[in-house]
C-alpha cells in the first residue's frame, strides 16, 4: 500500500512556519497578485492565494484589472509596482487575455519581485545553478520528496511535461540535488519504458489519469501535478491513482502538490523581501 504524501497538512505547516518568521520581522511582506479579466479557474487561485498570504501576516493585495486592458495599460501598472518600495513580490496571473503577450508581462516584472520566478532571468539563473527565486510548483514538490524521505542523489527521476512553468524548472531542481534526470512529454517514443525505469516519477503533462499502473516501478515515488477534470466532474490526476499501490508513496489529486504551490508563493515572497533588504 503506497503511503500517502499529504500535501495539505505539509503545506498547512510551512505556512505556519512562514507566520512565526513574518511575526518576527518587523515588516510586513508585500504580495500583489494581477488579475487581468475574468478567466473563471483563476479567481478561485487569486482568492487561495490572497487568503494564505493574509493567515501568514503578509501585506497582500489582488489587483484586478479589466478584460480589456491594454497590454500597454498591464506593463504600465507592472512598471509602477516594481517602483513601489513596499511590494515584495509581483505575480501575473496567467492565462493573460490573448490580446497581451505573456512573455512581455513576465519580462516587465523585476526578476527580484518575480515571485513566480517565471522571468527569464531567473529561469537562467536556476538553470545555471545560481540562486534566485523559483517557480512555486516545482519548490514545493521538492518539499514533497523531502517529506517522502526518498534518496534523491544518485536516483532515476523521470519529469513527464517539459512546460516552463513546472516540468523543465522541475528537472534543473532535482538535477541541483544530484537525481539523474530524464525530461520526457507528449512526443516521447516510449513513455511506458521510461516511466517504468523512474525512482522519482514527476508527472505534469496535463492529460487525466495517462500513467498507468503497469509505467510505475514498484517503490518508485510518484508526484503529480496534474489537476484534471473527468467527463463526470470529478477532479483527478496525472496519474491513475487506484493502480499505484504498488508506488512507495504518492501524492493524492486534489490536496498534494496543489496547496504546496501556494506555499511556496508565500516563502518565495519572504524570500524576496528579506533579499530585497539587504538578506537580513
Ligand atoms: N496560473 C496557473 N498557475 C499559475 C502559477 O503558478 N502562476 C501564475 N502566475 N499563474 C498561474
Amino acid at each position: 500500500m503506497a503511503a500517502l504524501l499529504d500535501g495539505k497538512a505539509l503545506a498547512a505547516r510551512v505556512r505556519a512556519g512562514l507566520a512565526q518568521r513574518v511575526a518576527t520581522l518587523g515588516f510586513r511582506p508585500g504580495l500583489v497578485v494581477v488579475r487581468v479579466g475574468e478567466d473563471p479557474a483563476s479567481g478561485v487561485y487569486v482568492r487561495n492565494k490572497d487568503r494564505a498570504a493574509q493567515e501568514a501576516g503578509f501585506a497582500s493585495r489582488t489587483l484586478h484589472l479589466p478584460a480589456a486592458t491594454t497590454e500597454a495599460e498591464l506593463l504600465f501598472t507592472i512598471a509602477a509596482l516594481n517602483a513601489d518600495g513596499a511590494v515584495d513580490g509581483i505575480l501575473v496571473q496567467l492565462p493573460l487575455p490573448p490580446h497581451i503577450a505573456t512573455e512581455k508581462a513576465i519580462g516587465a516584472v523585476d526578476p527580484a519581485k518575480d515571485v513566480d520566478g517565471f522571468h527569464p532571468l531567473n529561469a537562467g539563473r536556476l538553470a545555471s545553478g545560481l540562486p534566485g527565486l523559483v517557480p512555486c510548483t516545482p519548490r514545493g514538490v521538492m518539499h514533497l520528496l523531502a517529506e517522502s524521505g526518498a534518496r534523491l542523489r544518485g536516483a532515476r527521476a523521470l519529469v513527464l511535461g517539459r512546460s516552463q512553468i513546472v516540468g523543465r524548472p522541475m528537472a534543473q531542481l532535482l538535477l541541483g540535488a544530484d537525481c539523474t534526470v530524464t525530461i520526457a512529454h507528449s512526443r516521447t517514443d516510449d513513455l511506458g519504458a521510461e516511466c517504468r525505469r523512474a525512482d522519482i516519477l514527476v508527472a505534469a503533462v496535463g492529460r487525466a489519469e495517462m500513467v498507468k499502473g503497469g509505467w510505475i516501478k514498484p517503490g518508485a515515488v510518484v508526484i503529480d501535478v496534474g489537476i484534471n477534470r473527468r467527463a463526470d466532474g470529478t477532479l483527478c490526476g496525472d496519474v491513475a491513482f487506484g493502480e499505484a499501490q504498488h508506488a512507495a508513496a504518492i501524492t493524492p489529486v486534489p490536496g498534494g502538490v496543489g496547496p504546496m504551490t501556494i506555499a511556496c508563493l508565500l516563502e518565495n515572497t519572504l524570500d524576496a523581501a528579506i533579499a530585497r533588504r539587504g538578506g537580513a
